[in-house]
């Protein structure tokens, strides 16, 4: 059975946070210090997150599963997880193009410790892998993630394309006076190495609140700086993704953006959250969450959790109100809801 909201968009697309922790401090989404951890008896099992899992596929024909965090590699044994969500099906009947097949798994990750686990994921059923990378300077990641992990990152891209994920994505967030002059030379690594460069607009979910609107840099100034160098061209069609693409004139491949503020695309939103608390969120910026966990654990049925489901994507607003001037931030920022 399909997942409708008001707006008649179909959910199609869960994003499991796995945890809120994480082994790196991006300032656009974490503060230095001081971060109030979820306890662990507060953070769902395995076992929880198959259970939910299994009804939003075989219930609801959700098609695809996305693992975030914070950083999703650092909950420990992690392979085992994907293993369980694998075994999964869309239902046969479905009008996804999944129907009969195991939902499209896949990982978003800083990419630090991928090297050692890449092929377990890849052999566990993992499909794709998106690693953030907002600049190639080292000196500047270090002031961007607080740690001085560029080249372990750079190796984790490699180890995810060794071990046969495709694509590989990137992952840059840019943010004026902080990055922004590396556009080209993002765009430059991403052609060299074969891998699809995401610019993603800065969004208010950072931890510390320093998000202001002249920190964004647009679609459409990104854009322009690549192509004046890189002729591009727009690859139409988005359909649900966040990303808008271009392909290179010469072949060299493909980028996208994420242009939440500038051209928010919530109209064909098809995506839905649960954060690692079992919390569970109808949109990135939501203001209010429906405690899963607490029915699971108060001994809930499927049918139970599946009606709470519904009620939630009832509530499915038609779209974040950034540029307005009634946007309420969301209180928990991007690494507590899971990017
Ligand atoms: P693909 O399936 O590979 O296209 O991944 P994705 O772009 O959907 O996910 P990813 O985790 O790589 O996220 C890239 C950026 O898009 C991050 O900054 C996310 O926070 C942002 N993002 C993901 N989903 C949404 C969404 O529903 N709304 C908005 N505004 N941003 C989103
Ligand atoms: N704005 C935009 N993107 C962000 N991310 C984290 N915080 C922000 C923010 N404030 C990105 C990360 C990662 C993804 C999960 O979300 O870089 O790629
Ligand atoms: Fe969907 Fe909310 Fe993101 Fe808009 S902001 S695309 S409604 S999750």
């Amino acid at each position: 059975m399909d997942l409708v909201d008001p707006f008649g968009r179909t959910i199609r697309d869960l994003r499991i946070s796995v945890t809120d922790r994480c082994n790196f401090r991006c300032t656009y989404c974490m503060p230095e210090e001081g971060m109030q951890w979820v306890p662990r008896s507060e953070v769902l099992t395995f076992e929880e997150f198959e259970r939910l899992g299994r009804i939003f596929v075989e219930r609801f024909e959700v098609d695809g599963l996305r693992l975030t965090g914070g950083e999703p590699t650092v909950r420990a044994h992690l392979p085992v997880l994907v293993a369980k969500l694998a075994e999964l099906r869309v239902p046969a009947g479905s009008s996804s193009p999944l129907a009969g097949q195991k939902p499209d798994l896949s990982i978003t990750t800083n990419g630090a410790t991928f090297r050692l686990l890449a092929h377990e994921l890849r052999e566990a059923g993992l499909d794709r892998v998106n690693i953030s990378l907002d600049t190639l300077q080292r000196d500047r990641f270090q002031q961007m993630t607080r740690r001085d992990e560029l080249v372990r990152v750079l190796d984790g891209i490699e180890a995810a394309k060794e071990a046969g994920f495709s694509p590989v994505k990137i992952n840059a967030v840019v943010e004026r006076g902080v990055n922004d002059d590396e556009i080209l030379d993002l765009a430059r690594f991403g052609r060299e190495r074969g891998v699809e460069v995401r610019f993603i607009e800065f969004m208010p979910l950072d931890a510390t609140g320093h998000w202001m609107n002249d920190k964004v840099v647009s679609q459409d100034e990104i854009v322009s700086a690549i192509a004046a160098e890189f002729p591009l061209e727009q690859v139409p069609a988005r359909g649900a993704a966040p990303a808008d693409r271009w392909r290179y004139l010469d072949g060299a491949g493909m980028i996208g953006v994420i242009p939440t503020v500038t051209k928010p695309f919530c109209g064909d939103c098809d995506r839905v959250r649960l954060t690692a608390d079992g919390q569970f969120r109808t949109c990135l910026f939501a203001t209010s969450e429906f405690d899963l966990r607490a029915l699971m654990r108060a001994g809930a049925s499927d049918d139970d959790l599946a009606m709470e489901i519904q009620r939630a994507v009832g509530t499915k607003w038609a779209g974040h109100q950034i540029n307005q001037v009634n946007f309420i931030r969301p209180t928990r920022s991007m690494s507590q809801i899971g990017g």
